[in-house]
């Protein structure tokens, strides 16, 4: 066991040193003691970075639900699964045990199979935040369908184009949602989004907001009924190790989002183990990540690692600032939570409010604090140690990515000191490499570079569906035998990383990773506008903002330009959804190109920023001359 659960530096480092000499034997050690396999694997790891192939676990047989579910029922199957924790607080919060739980996705698999799915056939969810959401996932990999989940703040077309890039057959959605004070009809979204779809062919509704909608003859089915109906048992389908569990999409800073793809095996043993280290869960507690399981984040950590962990995971339906700016705080006096997980930027829309709102409430069953999405500030680390965690629990600012699966460099409390800002450590497992820009590894500490992973982990994504080519592009072309993360880093004189952002055109806003060329492709789609480029730049609450840079077909007067401004972030809310819309748009008559016709977005990216004191030299650009003008006419001056 003593793999499994880091007690203090020492033993850290003691394992990591194992993980690094004996990758193989540690993750055999782990999978072995920790898991149900119903057939044992032929070789741990069989891996070749340059084709990209990664095998882990190859030749074994399990299901993930046994491991989340059935596993804990015979001693815990009365002990609760899952907590949700309604939008609105007078209404009641559930409590659903492992019991009910296995019951529920035992129910829902047999409603899949019922409408034909299969083994290998995708699914896409569109679901708020609400029990169906974890019970339909859990219910695709108990009959190994392979679910594609779409935030449900995505546009029609947004969702669109990943139901056909991953070409699912099925949608499961609900009549609406509540977020807040609003109520959102997301069953007329799925309708949009359909009429560009013919080949899903059922899609099945839950019902929250009783709303009267309209139910497509042949194609939609209320899910209640068909629940109703099923048998409360279904067998596990066996899977291979390496089978697809689900498709995640994410943003790239070039062309359509990415499906990253993870597997059975790797993502389930990954996960589950850096839930236990990273928030040092113990039995009987209960945990709460505030992320929207639409996000890699509450796929791992919110579901499949806590469950495969027996945990109590709460699962909230609403926003921080509903009913008021204390319900976070609310419902960690309510639930008595002990670990917290939630991303910066929700940090610091809370800091900016009065401190009432924290103060008033009981968190002291609070045991570990985490955080992720984005590089967390000094100012909010304090914010959220001093007034959270009354400087008592450890701060996990945890860094990792949709295509890591897992959390890859993180502190693990009460093992490893922390330092505001720094994500500290790799976990066991994991070898970080910072990389020049002339492809060799930066050895040493006190360095900075292209953070980089040199040896696979289990919780890996292994390709991107249905373009293997550009896994190998995105991830593992600009350094030899290397995944490439797209981040830059810093290690400092002790060994710690530190993430300075992201290296490419992909921009975190609100911990939300947007690629810069779908939202230029989006404006470019308005009948006035010629070109576009977008840069981000500091926002004091959602890390980043968007700043577009805009030439019109024809300049017209300013009236005309707050109409096109308006219509601009409508086009984009329809094409991406509202995350994506832009702060400021400032109009040009020219963007800065280089010779070979690059936009040079690195001085459009001071501009907005409003340092324009160093912009390097620009001598080299097509057209120097319209730099000054934009400074001149810059929004954020
Ligand atoms: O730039 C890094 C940033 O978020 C990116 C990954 O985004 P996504 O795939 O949406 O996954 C987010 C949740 C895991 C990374 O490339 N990022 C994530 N965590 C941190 C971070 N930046 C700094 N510090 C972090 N702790």
């Amino acid at each position: 066991m003593s793999n499994y659960h880091i007690k203090h530096l020492e033993e850290y480092f003691q394992v990591y040193r194992k993980s690094v000499r004996y990758p193989e034997k540690f993750w055999e050690e782990i999978a072995e003691e920790h898991f149900l396999w119903r057939k044992r694997w032929d070789k741990v790891l069989e891996w070749d970075f340059t084709k990209p192939e990664v095998k882990w676990f190859q030749g074994a047989k399990l299901n993930i639900t046994e491991n989340c579910i059935d596993k804990h029922l015979f001693s815990h199957g009365d002990e609760t699964a899952i907590i949700f924790e309604p939008n609105n607080p007078d209404e009641e919060a559930q409590h659903i045990s492992y019991n009910e739980l296995h019951r529920r996705v035992c129910k829902f698999a047999n409603v899949l199979k019922s409408k034909g799915i299969k083994k290998g056939d995708r699914v896409c969810i569109y679901l708020p935040m609400i029990p169906e959401l974890s019970v339909a996932m859990l219910a695709c990999a108990r009959i190994g369908a392979i679910h594609s989940i779409v935030f449900a703040g995505f546009s029609s077309s947004a969702l669109a184009t990943r139901i056909l890039d991953s070409d699912c057959k099925m949608v499961i959605t609900s009549d609406g949602s509540y977020r807040g004070s609003k109520t959102i009809d997301l069953k007329s979204i799925v309708d949009a989004a359909l009429e560009k779809c013919p080949d899903v062919k059922n899609v099945l509704v839950a019902k929250r907001i009783d709303s009267d909608i309209h139910l497509k003859e042949g194609r939609d089915e209320w899910l209640q009924p068909l629940l109703d109906e099923a048998d409360e048992n279904c067998k596990p389908e066996m899977m291979d190790a390496e089978d697809p569990l689900f498709i995640l999409y994410t943003s790239g800073s070039t062309g359509k989002p990415k499906g990253m793809m993870h597997t059975c095996g790797g993502y389930m043993v990954y996960t589950a183990y850096t839930f236990k280290n990273v928030f040092n869960y113990r039995t009987g507690d209960v945990y709460w990540c505030t992320a929207d399981i639409g996000w890699i984040t509450g796929h791992s950590y919110i579901v499949y690692g806590p469950l495969a962990n027996c945990a109590t995971t709460v699962m909230f339906e609403g926003v921080p600032s509903y009913p008021d700016f204390g319900r976070f705080w609310d419902i960690v006096e309510k639930h008595k939570v002990n670990q917290f997980y939630t991303a910066p930027t929700a940090i610091r829309a809370l800091a900016k409010e009065n401190l009432e709102y924290v103060e008033s409430h009981d968190l002291s069953s609070l045991k570990v604090l985490g955080t992720v999405g984005e590089p967390i500030n000094e100012e909010a680390w304090h914010w959220y140690n001093d007034n959270v965690g009354k400087k008592n629990c450890p701060v996990v600012d945890t860094w990792w990515q949709t295509e890591t699966g897992g959390i890859m460099i993180s502190p693990i409390p009460h093992s490893t000191p922390t330092i505001p800002t720094y994500a500290t450590l790799p976990l066991p497992g994991i070898q970080p490499a910072l990389m020049d820009d002339e492809g060799s590894e930066i050895k040493g500490n006190q360095v900075q570079g292209k953070l980089c992973i040199k040896f696979p982990w289990p919780g890996m994504a292994r390709t991107v569906w249905g373009d293997h080519q550009r896994y190998k592009d995105t991830y593992f072309s600009a350094y030899e035998n290397k995944y490439f993360s797209g981040d830059g880093a810093l290690r400092d004189g002790v060994g710690y990383y530190r993430i300075t952002g992201r290296a490419d055109d992909v921009i975190i806003v609100s911990g939300h990773n947007l690629g810069t060329a779908p939202i230029e492709d989006a404006i470019n789609e308005h009948q006035a506008v010629a070109e576009s480029a977008i840069v981000g730049f500091p926002h004091e609450v959602k890390g980043n903002a968007l700043y577009g840079y805009v030439i019109l077909k024809e300049a017209g007067e300013s009236r005309k330009h707050e109409n096109v401004r308006k219509e601009i972030n409508q086009i984009i809310t329809e094409h991406i959804g509202p995350i994506a819309k832009l702060d400021k748009i400032q109009f040009v008559s020219g963007l800065p190109k280089t010779r070979s016709g690059k936009i040079m977005r690195r001085i459009l990216r001071k501009i907005a920023s409003n340092d324009t004191d160093n912009l390097g030299d620009t001598s080299t650009l097509l057209n120097p001359e319209v730099v000054d003008e934009i400074i001149e006419n810059s929004l954020n001056k």
